[in-house]
């Protein structure tokens, strides 16, 4: 018997997730037609910020609840990040200087135009690591760092705000793999070069060297909790984001502001980044694709799939779906109670293009799907091993 979410609920008795919120049919046209309110209205930029954050109590949200979009100071006081960046180049060089625009693009093609080249420019974050690891060639291959045209694939030089050119990451160092943007890079092992750094520096590598590839510690806290990396193509249909759902995109102003502070607390909240080149970024993100997915017609998987996983796993949302409660299945740790984000919940993530991923769940727990289905999800008895089979190559085709 197939155990439905709900069921599932009643039996580890907690209470139940938060409502979803009503799907935006078009969240980019969204985005577009309520742009100047992003740009203009500071209290409107308020009210998205606290409707996403569900559970405000959590530190993580906490955090941005007395920073962002207050009345008077605030994040919203911090200089502008300047919008020049140029590629770090493999000899060490520094590509040419190059602008983002300074004023809003007024179409849907002008605007993801723009996002894509922040995804792929603006310098999310910069870490002393990170820096240390773009003077030496010789560890890029082992750390995963792509290289494409002479230059290192996400990394940027850029001025910080004390007027000090600096090499910082960008988007597409964790989400870009083999040309596609939206796909998780799982060959980066940023723990192992962060580990080659601490030890350069005479201490002991610690959790680092563990977290694997593909997998990074997103939280600053005690708790050593690396997660995988993200695909990005199924968030337009998400209802919340990261893998405790600590944000609701109730609506797609809540990924800009997501992306808003993300740049803020990565710059140690000296500055702020330019508002309509989050906005922008927020529109590429959702509109981000990946070839569509081939499932032969009548595949005898489909229908062991839509008894058994369509539950949570929505085939008309990228088979995203809304968030469940972990706890009787993975106990009362990981990313569910992360002392930053917990929210006692895990999102159900979308799998399309999920053959060609994996290692599985946030925590890398399965090498492959047959892995997976044959050790039952955690959320449902494994299949009859003639399902088994037909399943898994369902997933393949996704
Ligand atoms: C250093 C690597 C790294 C960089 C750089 C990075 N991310 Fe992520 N991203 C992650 C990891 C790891 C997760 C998973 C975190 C979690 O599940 O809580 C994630 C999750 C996400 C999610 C949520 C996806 C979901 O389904 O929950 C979005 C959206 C996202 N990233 C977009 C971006 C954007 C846009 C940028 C550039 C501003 C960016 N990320 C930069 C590593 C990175
Ligand atoms: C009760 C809700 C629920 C049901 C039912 C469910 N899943 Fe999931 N699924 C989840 C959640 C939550 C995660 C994320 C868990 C994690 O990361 O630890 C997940 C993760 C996955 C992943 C890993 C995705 C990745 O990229 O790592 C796969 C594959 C998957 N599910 C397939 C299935 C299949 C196949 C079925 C049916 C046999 C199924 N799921 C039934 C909730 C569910």
């Amino acid at each position: 018997m197939r155990p439905s979410p709900l069921l599932l609920l009643v039996l580890v008795g907690c209470t139940p997730p938060p409502e979803a919120p009503v799907p935006i049919a078009d969240p980019a046209g969204w985005m577009v037609a309520h742009a100047d309110a992003f740009l203009s209205d500071r209290g409107q930029r308020r009210a998205w910020l606290e409707s996403s954050l569900w559970q405000p109590e959590v530190p993580y949200a906490r955090k941005r609840l007395d920073g962002y979009a207050l009345p008077n100071g605030g994040w919203d006081a911090l200089p502008e990040m300047a919008a020049r960046t140029a590629a770090v180049q493999t000899d060490g060089s520094t590509g040419p200087w190059r602008t983002l625009p300074a004023t809003p693009p007024s179409d849907i093609a002008g605007w993801r135009a723009l996002g894509e080249r922040v995804f792929h420019e603006l310098p999310m974050r910069r870490d002393a690591y990170v820096e240390w690891l773009a003077d030496r060639p010789e560890l890029w291959a082992r750390a995963g760092v792509q290289t494409e045209d002479g230059a290192l694939g996400g990394l940027t030089r850029f001025v910080d705000w004390r007027g000090e050119t600096r090499t910082g990451i960008t988007c597409a160092l964790c989400h870009r793999a083999e040309g596609q943007p939206g796909r998780a890079a799982r060959g980066l092992d940023l723990g192992w070069a962060r580990a080659r750094y601490v030890e350069s520096r005479g201490q002991a590598p610690g959790a680092y060297a563990d977290w694997g590839r593909g997998r990074m510690d997103v939280t600053d806290d005690p708790v050593d909790d690396p997660l995988a990396i993200a695909d990005l193509w199924t968030v337009r249909w998400q209802s919340h984001i990261n893998t405790s759902g600590a944000v609701r995109l109730d609506t797609p102003a809540a990924l800009a502001i997501r992306f808003e502070t993300q740049f803020i607390t990565g710059h140690a909240f000296a500055t702020r980044p330019p508002r309509h080149l989050v906005w922008a970024l927020a529109i590429y993100v959702l509109t981000l694709d990946r070839p569509p997915s081939a499932v032969p017609v009548d595949h005898p998987g489909a229908a062991v799939f839509a008894d058994r996983c369509a539950g949570c796993h929505d085939p008309e949302r990228g088979y995203a779906g809304d968030l469940v409660s972990p706890a009787g299945f993975i106990g009362q740790t990981g990313p569910a109670f992360s002392p930053m984000r917990g929210t006692g919940y895990l999102k159900v993530p979308g799998l399309l293009g999920v053959g060609e991923g994996g290692p599985y769940l946030h925590d890398a727990r399965f090498d492959s799907l047959s892995a997976l289905v044959e050790a039952g999800h955690p959320y449902g008895d494994p299949p009859p091993p003639a399902q088994a089979a037909a399943l898994v190559d369902f997933l393949r085709h996704l």
